[in-house]
C-alpha cells in the first residue's frame, strides 16, 4: 500500500465515510501532504463511495485545498473588494519584489508559495494576508516584507 493510500485510509477511519466528512478528510490530507494528489482524491472517492469528479470538484472549489505541491510556507493575500480598495495591489507588488516571483508561484528555494484568496474575514483591518495560519492585518508594503523576512531569520 502506498503512503498516500495509507494516509487516506487512516484519515477516513478518523472521520467516517459520510458525505459530510469529505471536507475534513481533504483538509487533513492537505495538512499532512501539503497538497492533494490525484491518487489521494481517487482513494477518497472509493472509500466514500463518491465519484472522483465530485471529490475533485469539491477540492478545486476551495482555494485552501491545494492541488499542486506548494512551498514550505504559504502566503495568501486577500483579493476581495475591501482589501482591494485598501491597497492590496501595492502589497502584492512589494511581496513579489521581495520574493522575486509573481502571485501563484513558489520561490526557487521552496520556502514560500504566494497565492491570493477570497475574503479571509479581516476586512475591517485590511489589507490582510495569511502566512500559513497566522493573520497579518493593516498591511503596508513594509509590514508585509518584514513579516516575510521573519521567516528567513
Ligand atoms: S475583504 Fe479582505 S479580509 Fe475581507
Amino acid at each position: 500500500m502506498s503512503p498516500t493510500v495509507e494516509l487516506v485510509k487512516r484519515t477516513v477511519e478518523k472521520h467516517g465515510t459520510k458525505r459530510e466528512s469529505l471536507m475534513p478528510i481533504l483538509q487533513d490530507i492537505v495538512q499532512e501532504q501539503r497538497y492533494l494528489t490525484d491518487e489521494a482524491m481517487v482513494e477518497v472517492a472509493n472509500l466514500l463511495d463518491l465519484s472522483a469528479a465530485e471529490v475533485y470538484g469539491t477540492a478545486s472549489f476551495y482555494t485552501f485545498l491545494d492541488l499542486k505541491p506548494r512551498g514550505e510556507n504559504i502566503i495568501r493575500i486577500c483579493k476581495t473588494i475591501t482589501c482591494y480598495m485598501k491597497g492590496k495591489d501595492e502589497i502584492i507588488k512589494a511581496i513579489e519584489d521581495r520574493l522575486k516571483i509573481t502571485i501563484g508561484e513558489t520561490t526557487s528555494d521552496g520556502k514560500f508559495s504566494f497565492l491570493d484568496a477570497n475574503c479571509i474575514g479581516w476586512c475591517h483591518e485590511g489589507p490582510a494576508m495569511l502566512i500559513n495560519d497566522k493573520v497579518y492585518t493593516k498591511l503596508t508594503p513594509k509590514k508585509a516584507v518584514d513579516a516575510i523576512n521573519e521567516y528567513y531569520s
